[in-house]
Formats: structure tokens, sequence, C-alpha cells
């Protein structure tokens, strides 16, 4: 098989699962509790989180782990509306992942006050546009990177544009892929997860700026300073963070390796496929994601596409794997201009440190013959 889906997940990381198999099988203890077994976890835990925390520049009290980032982007939304009444109202861009558009939909449902902002043909959010929205009640929700295009979103431009707005960055796609500095974006608060760095499913964090009172969404334990009920995953959290150490120390190394796999699809793609459009510009991207469409979609059904590149082993997507299955346009291509036919028609390559230009030669081979006998 041939894996070109790595903006939906990763392989784990050798190293990651060598440092969590201990904690698995014998550290067992809860990092609560007061006995040896217990302390063992909760040094392990503090530990990963000063990493990680000084990964992205923040202090260790800024970090608070979480399941992932669904529940980050769930958390840091519902919390700033509802239990520490923070803000009156969101802003969004309209290309985010359905892990904040879903749960801003509810709170739409609900009565809360949400606001979809503008975006360019290639989904990058104008400052301009969301002066207005500009004040201290407002929480603006923009991601650094898309999952879909790979496009980065001006961040910090943002924040200099509107100095009073709470921030919330997603920042699940981009950390360890790109550099990510909460103080160089100036960002209040951001999401993450460990999987997409070939750590394990299951684990993530937020950032929460010091001083910002995000009180808990769900109710339990005291744990993660009463922001996030629940026992820590101790395994987890250690498998976080030796898969952010790693991805971190070795971010220019495997970016340029990335970019050049893409460079190298993009070429062939030229060559090879006609009537195609890129969704991933060439500059401000993230350095592993390549999106395109065809532009005869009529003749390319999305669906039939991927299963067929599955038959031939090629693993890829056509939008968020959180939708695929589902036959609706990708609401972020639809962001962007395409019609419903091309927001259909669209394949996504996302490659990782470990994918090879063989690798690629072959997918873009298999991609072209397919698309030759869709098009008859
Ligand atoms: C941009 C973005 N945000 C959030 C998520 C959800 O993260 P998790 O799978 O850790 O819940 C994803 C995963 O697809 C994503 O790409």
């Amino acid at each position: 098989m041939i894996y070109l889906d790595n903006s939906a997940t990763t392989r784990i990381d050798d190293d990651v699962l060598e440092a969590m198999l201990p904690w698995l099988r014998d550290g067992y203890g809860n990092a609560s509790s007061v006995y040896a077994l217990g302390r063992s976890a909760r040094v392990a835990i503090e530990d990963a989180r000063t990493e990680i925390a000084s990964l992205m520049n923040a202090h260790p009290a800024e970090l608070i782990f979480t399941s992932g980032g669904t529940e980050a982007n769930n958390t840091i939304l519902k919390s700033c509306l509802y239990e520490s009444a923070l803000v009156r109202r969101i802003v969004h861009s309209p290309t985010e992942h359905h892990a904040i558009l879903h749960p801003l939909d509810v709170i739409r449902q609900q009565g809360g006050e949400v606001h979809t902002c503008s975006v360019d043909e290639n989904g990058r959010v104008d400052p301009a546009s969301l002066v207005t929205f500009n004040d201290a009640s407002t929480l603006l929700t923009v991601m650094h990177a898309n999952n879909e295009t790979g496009v980065l979103q001006p961040i910090a431009a943002l924040r200099a544009a509107m100095p009073q707005m709470l921030i919330h960055t997603d920042a699940v796609q981009s950390f360890g892929k790109v550099p990510f500095d909460v103080q160089a974006l100036g960002v209040d608060l951001a999401s993450f997860s460990a999987h997409k760095i070939h750590g394990p499913k299951g684990v993530g964090a937020m950032f929460i700026r010091k001083g910002l009172d995000l009180k808990a969404h769900q109710q339990g334990g005291a744990q993660e300073r009463n922001r996030r009920a629940g026992t820590e995953p101790t395994a987890l959290i250690v498998g976080f963070q030796v898969a952010a150490r790693k991805a971190v120390a070795a971010l220019d190394d495997r970016a340029t390796h990335m970019r050049s796999l893409i460079d190298r699809a993009r070429a062939l793609i030229a060559a090879e496929i006609p009537n195609v459009r890129l969704n991933t510009p060439l500059d401000e991207t993230l350095p592993h994601i390549l999106n395109l469409s065809f532009l005869d979609a009529e003749k390319i059904d999305g669906e039939s596409l991927l299963q067929s590149t599955d038959m031939r082993g090629l693993a890829v997507s056509n939008g968020s794997a959180c939708v695929s299955g589902s036959l609706q346009p990708s609401h972020v291509l639809k962001a962007m201009g395409r019609s419903d036919a091309e927001a259909r028609a669209a394949v996504r390559l996302s490659v990782s440190k470990d994918t090879t230009v063989d690798e690629i030669e072959k997918a873009v081979a298999i991609l072209s013959d397919i698309v030759r006998i869709m098009r008859g």
C-alpha cells in the first residue's frame, strides 16, 4: 500500500511506541495518587507538559492535556461562551475543521451568536473583513493551517489588526510541521493533537494563555488544574511528548523532504494529468499537502475515484477524513469558490517524513491511469 493520507493520521513512530510501553505495562499508577506508582506517573506527565510547552514557547501551566484536537476545540469554544462567559459572540472562518464547525452549529441552534467571516480563493481570511468584530467580547477562531489544502492563515497579521479580540487557533495540522510559537502568533488559545505527528491517537492539548480564566467544560475530578477532568493517560501523554520533540527537532529536515515530494507530485501531475486545478497554492502552505480537483468534474466522481485508488493500493482522501464516506462536497473548497462538482471531484495527497519519491511517482501514475479511464 502507498499511504498518502498523512493529514488524516500518521503511523506511530517506533521511538514513540517504545517510550509509551513501560507506562502501559508497569507505570499504570494514577497520577493523582500519593503512593510511588502514582507519583512517578505525575513526574512523567509534568515533564511532558514542560517539554511540549517549551516547544511552542508557552509556560507549562498554560498547557492542558485533552483527548485530542476535537475535545480541545469543543472545550475552548463552549467554555469561552458558556462556563467562563469570557465572550458574547464567536467569529470563525468557513474553512475550519468540523471539530470547530459542528460545535458552532450547536451553539447557533442554542441561540448563541456566531458569525462566519469570508475568505479569498485560496481560503485565506482577510483581516480587513474582521475589523467590525474587534472588541474584547469576541472570540475569533481561525485554524493555523487547513487540513484539506494545507493553506496557512495569517494569524500574526490577524492579531496585529485585531488587538482586542480573543483569538483561538486550531493548530492540529501545523504544530510540528511548521514553526509554531504562541508568543509570535499572539494567540490566546490553541488546540493540538498528537496523531498528526507520528504520536498516538487519543491525546492532544489546549494552550490557554496565562491569566485567562477558562473553566472546565466537562465536570469530574480536579485533574489538569481543574480544567479537564479525567484520569490522565500517562502513556499517551509521554507518546505525545516524544512525537512532539522529534517533530520539532527535525522540523526543517522533514519539511524539506516533504516539500520536495509535493513539488515532484506537482510536476508529475502537470505533465501527466490534464484539466486539473491545484487547490493548494505555492506559498504559505504546510509542506506535506497537495489538493487537486478535476475541471471536467462531471466525468470524475469523487467516491468512485477513491474506490479505484483503494483497489490499486493507494490510500488518499478527498477532503477531511472525518467526512470521507459522505457524498457532501468539501466545505473548504466550496468556501474557496469552487462549484459543488469540483469540490466533490477533489483528491488530497498528504505525505510524511517516511514517504519516498518512488511512492509519489507510483501514486501519480495510478491516479493518471484511473482518471484516463474515467474520462473514457
Ligand atoms: C484541523 C483539525 N482540527 C481538529 C482535528 C481533530 O483532531 P483529533 O483527531 O485529535 O480529535 C483534525 C483531525 O482531522 C484536524 O485536521
